[in-house]
């Protein structure tokens, strides 16, 4: 069973008649965004998208969802995008696909927020996956040093052919393998207050409501 597309296909049934919807990055958002686009093309749903990547936004326009920039929309009825890691008090990571600067910007201005798993990114602290910090050019090998002298093995992204993975906004990612985060509003403060970080893929006091796939259907 596919649970990405479970998942996706069913989070697009929240979006209602006339709403601004947040379209998220991914392998579970794609789902949603392809699910969202048959409702539009074969329903009539009048909604408009706010997308979260250049590939999203390739994604939607392909399929005929009409969207607006974001500096275009006075507010977001609800986000819809997938997580990382999701953990027992809804904290999450993000970022996985290098998106959370937009991912971020879209979900702080919605009013509901809906992230869409499957089991597996369920945990009980975060911190297995790699936490991916958004970094400037300028300066970036001294935040890896920070990084490296505090224990948080970082590693640059890389893309599979070996050159920097750079962001749509053209920045470099650190992804710090944490292992366990015991305190994720703290490490966020922190993150926050470095000079040269552009966001971080800490997602903390964000999400509405959690889409699961499970083999027995979405919970
Ligand atoms: C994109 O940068 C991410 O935040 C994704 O939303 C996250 O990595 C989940 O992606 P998948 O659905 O592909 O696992």
């Amino acid at each position: 069973m596919n649970l990405k597309k479970m998942v996706g296909y069913k989070a697009a049934e929240f979006v209602e008649e006339g709403m601004t919807v947040g379209l998220g990055t991914g392998s579970t958002a794609y789902y949603m965004v392809e699910a969202i686009g048959k409702r539009v093309n074969e329903e009539g749903l009048n909604i408009v998208g706010v997308t979260t990547s250049h590939r999203t936004t390739e994604q939607a326009s392909e399929l005929g969802i009409p969207l607006k920039n974001i500096d275009e929309v006075d507010h977001i009825d609800v986000t819809i995008d997938g997580a990382d890691e999701i953990s027992d008090d809804f904290q999450g990571i993000k970022g996985g696909g290098g998106a959370h600067l937009f991912e971020k910007v879209v979900a702080n201005l919605s009013k509901e927020v809906i992230w869409i798993v499957d089991e597996s990114k369920l945990v009980s602290k975060l911190g297995v996956f790699p936490l991916p910090v958004e970094v400037v050019e300028f300066g970036k090998g001294q935040l890896f040093r920070l990084f490296y002298d505090k224990g948080m093995k970082p590693q640059f992204r890389k893309k599979d052919n070996g050159e920097d993975y750079l962001t749509d906004s053209g920045n470099y990612i650190i992804d710090l393998q944490l292992d366990r985060i015991e305190n994720p509003h703290e490490l966020a403060q922190w993150l926050d207050s470095l000079t040269g970080v552009v966001e971080h893929g800490l997602f903390l006091d964000t999400v509405t409501k959690v889409i699961v796939g499970t083999e027995e259907g979405p919970v």
